[in-house]
């Protein structure tokens, strides 16, 4: 296996974990308590009108939850999921494959969906508003659009960059909820079950102990749990204490507050080259080389809702907290003299 640094090893989806650990219920599906009873009631609202489930939009910051949620969806109106992803829709042809193959009330889940073509993006348009695809046949003075008639389908779009979606697409969605990242004690659950699954002894505080130190994000927390394990294998007797997890993950190096090397990278750019701040958000992308839309929509929320960061209208400002984690407080300013008592 080629090296890879080690927080691509724990963001990155393992894909046997996650279909092993992703829960197929609402039931089973923790935290998002609004999002949930949101989604819930349209579910039960479509079952009883005999509907088609309205088209919907689930965004957020990688691993929260928005693939898990539209297998929930599809699981709860009893309907089939057929999964694709933006870019891998080159041709409309491509897309009226996919739409045409449809049945009535079959959900068609497209991930990433901010990275759709403009042009297949205006196929889709009439197929989620009338159910209708205008495709053009063959080419030159020949060419004519013929009218397909769709199953009535739901779409769930997903992305991580809401604020790349267009206008016309962002409103013919009719359900749009966005993922937030999970406390501790709800990421403290959701280690406890993978923990079950995976038949690992655990302690509660040890399963706090990842919680903690998983940036919010359950797909962390799940990739921690299994460092752990094998740590706890390997080095210990198999059950997961406190203790353990901390040795694990201290080996791993994982942040004792749960900071990745991003995070980390775009606090100390606002510190120590930007002076705390303010600083704009295309200044800070530029400096730590990362886009705007990126920063804002996938590392700054996590940052803002832990207290390292504040949006000002001026910009960016590190706080005195982001100082602290970094080891980089401003020098107390030398106490004049005779003043020390
Ligand atoms: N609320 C939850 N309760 C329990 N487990 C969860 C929850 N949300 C996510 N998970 C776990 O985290 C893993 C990652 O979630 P998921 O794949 O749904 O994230 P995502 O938002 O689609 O991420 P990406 O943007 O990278 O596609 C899932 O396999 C599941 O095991
Ligand atoms: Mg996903």
């Amino acid at each position: 296996m080629p090296d890879r640094p080690i927080t691509d090893v724990l963001t990155k989806p393992d894909s046997s974990l996650e279909l092993t650990l992703r829960p197929s219920l609402f039931s089973d599906f923790t935290g998002q308590a609004k999002v949930k009873e949101r989604l819930e009631i349209t579910v039960e609202a479509a079952r009883q009108r005999k509907d088609p489930l309205d088209h919907i939009l689930l965004s957020g910051p990688p691993g929260l939850g928005k693939t898990t949620l539209a297998n929930i969806l599809a699981k709860a109106m009893g309907t089939n999921l057929k999964a694709t992803s933006g870019p891998t829709i080159e041709k409309a042809g491509d897309l009226a494959g996919l739409l045409t193959n449809l049945e009535e009330g079959d959900v068609l889940f497209i991930d990433e969906i901010h990275r759709l073509q403009k042009t297949i993006e205006e196929y889709l348009y009439p197929a989620m508003e009338d159910f209708k695809l205008d495709i053009i046949i063959d080419q030159g003075p020949n060419a004519r659009s013929v009218r397909l008639s769709l199953p009535r389908f739901t779409l769930i779009g997903a992305t991580t960059r809401s604020g790349l979606l267009t206008a016309p697409l962002l409103t013919r969605f009719p359900v749009r909820e966005r993922l937030d990242y999970y406390d501790a004690n709800q990421l403290q659950k959701i280690v406890v079950r993978a923990a079950r699954l995976l038949n690992v002894e655990m302690e509660d505080l040890g399963a706090m102990e990842i919680a903690r130190r998983s940036r919010g994000t359950p797909r962390i927390a799940n990739n921690l749990l299994r460092r752990v394990r094998d740590y706890a294998q390997v080095r210990g007797d198999g059950k997961v204490t406190r203790d353990l997890a901390d040795r694990a993950l201290a080996i791993l190096e994982i942040d004792a507050h749960g900071l990745d090397e991003m995070d980390k990278r775009i606090l100390e750019t606002i510190i120590v080259k930007f002076g705390g701040g303010p600083v704009g958000v295309g200044s800070l992308a530029v400096a730590v080389g990362e886009e705007p839309d990126t920063l804002e929509e996938v590392y700054e929320p996590y940052l803002i809702m832990e207290g390292y960061i504040n949006r000002t209208p001026q910009g960016r400002v590190a706080t005195e907290l982001a100082r602290q984690r970094l080891g980089l407080t401003a020098k107390a300013p030398a106490s004049p003299q005779g003043s020390l008592f």
